[in-house]
Parts: structure tokens; sequence; C-alpha cells
């Protein structure tokens, strides 16, 4: 039976001790991070990691990041570390940054889908480093969802997909940022982007000048495209509605656009606060950029039970946080884009 920890208030790491032992003992803890929740075991046992794939419905040949709590840790799993590889751990660890590292021999091939590197990541939320500290192990965690889903960043959204797969719950409320973390690849010293989160490339510009972002950050997968991640080539954070995202920098011109298909469908409209205005039937993904990077996983998940047949979606420019709601709201349409 699945166990639920409220950790909204009053955290104090003696509450999370039975989880830590669930994962020395093989079991799945889904747990809170800065980013969104994730769904953990223990990184090095092999058939710990397996029940990961069973509850999440995932693809065999896509790997996992494995967190950890300390440099130490790193060592452990990962070898040939660079001098750039070190800077931006020194700059960006704990937070919400992942890195592909050359892998160690005891990190199991099924962790990583057979590859010879590692993703591993320090996140800062207290919960998930204590966690991982008193397991004294590196968790392996994907994002808690089942496979194809947005991911979840709060419990109420993903109680029913793992309620009885998993032996604890810890409940740390709202994840702070919404959106997974940046996965990075230094590659000839010079550090690719492979997907865009909450450490922008400004971020990353501050350690190097060669910062690149991977074409597949907003291009579909093509037959015959080499890449640099294997999760770049499923399908994510997808609702069964249909969606279509919008765009332009032109308000008119973005407004008109998305008036013309709201009028024209059974539909629902996913815009700005201040915007909601123009629709008859919206729902506001706030005004910021953090807003929408907070709320939108959750609004994703909200418009199966509207019964519309479109979601027409305003997309932002493309850009710092930006990019990362993008990469993100272009996968939920499966590249159902309109830029004006
Ligand atoms: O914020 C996050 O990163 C969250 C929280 C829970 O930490 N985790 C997360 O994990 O988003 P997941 O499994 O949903 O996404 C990890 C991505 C996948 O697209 C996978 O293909 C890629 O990382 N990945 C894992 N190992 C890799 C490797 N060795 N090389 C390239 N990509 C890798
Ligand atoms: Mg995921």
């Amino acid at each position: 039976m699945t166990k639920i920890i409220d950790l909204k208030n009053n955290y104090s790491k003696d509450k999370i001790e039975d989880a830590a032992k669930s994962i020395k003992d093989g079991k799945l803890v889904l747990f809170p991070t800065e980013t969104v929740y994730g769904i953990g075991a223990d990184g090095l046992n092999e058939k710990a990691v397996k029940e990961i794939f069973i509850a999440k419905g995932r693809a065999q040949d896509n790997p996992l990041i494995l967190h950890v709590s300390s440099i130490e840790m790193v060592d452990t799993i990962a070898k040939d570390i660079t001098d750039l590889e070190k800077k931006l751990m020194d700059k960006f660890f704990p937070g919400p940054l992942t890195i592909v590292f050359k892998k160690k021999e005891i990190v199991p091939a099924s962790v990583v889908a057979n590859l010879d590197t590692v993703c591993i990541r320090m996140p800062s939320n207290p919960v998930a480093h204590d966690l991982i500290e008193l397991s004294n192990t590196p968790i392996a965690a994907p994002s808690a969802n089942i496979s194809g889903k947005p991911s979840g960043t709060n419990i109420n959204d993903i109680f029913e997909e793992f309620d009885g797969k998993v032996d604890y719950i810890l409940d740390g409320g709202d994840a702070k940022i919404g959106l997974e973390s940046t996965i990075v690849r230094v590659i000839d010293n010079e550090i690719h982007i492979l997907r865009p989160g909450g450490i922008t490339k400004k971020d990353l510009e501050s350690v190097c000048d060669n910062v690149i972002i991977d074409a597949h950050v907003l291009e579909s997968v093509k037959p015959g495209d080499k890449i640099l991640s294997p999760g770049m080539k499923y399908k994510h954070y997808a609702p069964n509605t249909k969606c279509i995202l919008i765009y332009s920098n032109d308000k008119d011109k973005l407004i008109n656009k998305m008036k013309e298909y709201e009028n024209n469908n059974d539909s629902l409209v996913i815009t700005r606060e201040s915007n909601q205005k123009y629709f008859k039937n919206s729902i506001s993904y706030g005004e910021s950029l953090e807003d929408i990077s907070h709320n939108i996983f959750r609004i994703l998940r909200e418009v199966d039970r509207k019964n519309v047949s479109l979601v027409i979606i305003e997309g932002v420019k493309a850009e710092g946080l930006g990019l990362a709601i993008m990469n993100r709201l272009i996968r939920a349409c499966s590249h159902n884009y309109i830029e004006l």
C-alpha cells in the first residue's frame, strides 16, 4: 500500500527516514524536486530501476537521470570529468541543471539504456536532497507521470497514476519551477543544450562563451537524424485532446489568429491572464514566464476534462525561460504549431 507523507508544513528529515529505507530496500518512492516530481529508486539496483520503467510504461531505450546529494557521489558514477563540467557543477549544483557525463562501470546498463554516458543532477529541494543522502545511493528518477503525459508538479495530479505502484508519496507541495531541468552535454569545450529548462542559455554563458541550442529543442526528429538525447524522439506532455500552438510577436496578429481558431471550433483557449478578455472560453496560464512555467503542466492535465475538440495555446518568445516553455508546448501540440 502507498503511504502519503505530508511535508508541506514543518518538514524535518526524520519524517522521510522510512521512505529512504524503502529506497535502500529496492522500492519506489515518489518525491518532490524544485523542477517536477520524480519517481525514484536506488539507481545502482538494476531490479529496482526496472520497476520504474514498468510503473511509468516507459520505453527501455529512454535512459534515466541519477540524482545525487554531493560532488563525492558524482565521482562514484562519472569519470573523465572535464574542467568545463567541473565549472558547471560549481556554478549550478544544486539546482535545475542535468549534465551528461561519461559513466563509470558501476552504473547499470538499464539505467542508461546501454549508453556509455550518464545524466546526473543534484536537486536543491531539501526533501529530495535528504532522501538521497539518507538512502546513501544515487536515486534514478524520471519525471512522475505515465510516459507521454505532462510531468507531475503536484500530488493531486499524479496520485491516481501512482497509487499502489510506489511505497511512499512525499508531498512537498507545488514544484517551484514546474518544468524539468535543463540538460546539457559538453562536447569539445562547447555546451550543447539538449533540453532547455530553468537554467537558461544566458546563465550557461556565464561559464562558457560557446553555448549551442540543439536543433531538436524546437524541431521534430526526422528519420536519419542524429540525436544526442533519446528523449527527443518520444511524444511528450500531450493531452488526449488535439492542441494547436500559435505565436507571433505582433500581438494583434496573434490574438486574431487565435480568435479565428476559437470561432471555427468547439474549443478552449489557454492564454495569458491579460489576454483572456479577447476569448469566450479560456483558462489563464498566468502572466510572467515564471508563472507559465509553474502552471503549464497542471493546466495541460486539466484540458481533457473540459470536453472540447480543440485546445488553442498562446505561445511565447522562445528565449530564456521562454525556450523551455516552447519546447514543452510544441511537443504538447505534437508539433502542430503556427508562427506568424
Ligand atoms: O527535472 C528533471 O530533470 C526531472 C526531475 C525528476 O529531476 N527528471 C526528468 O527525468 O525530467 P525524465 O526521465 O523525465 O527526463 C530525462 C531525459 C530523458 O529525455 C532522457 O532521454 C534524457 O534525459 N537522458 C537520460 N540519460 C541521458 C544520457 N545519458 N544522454 C542523453 N540524454 C539522456
Ligand atoms: Mg519525463
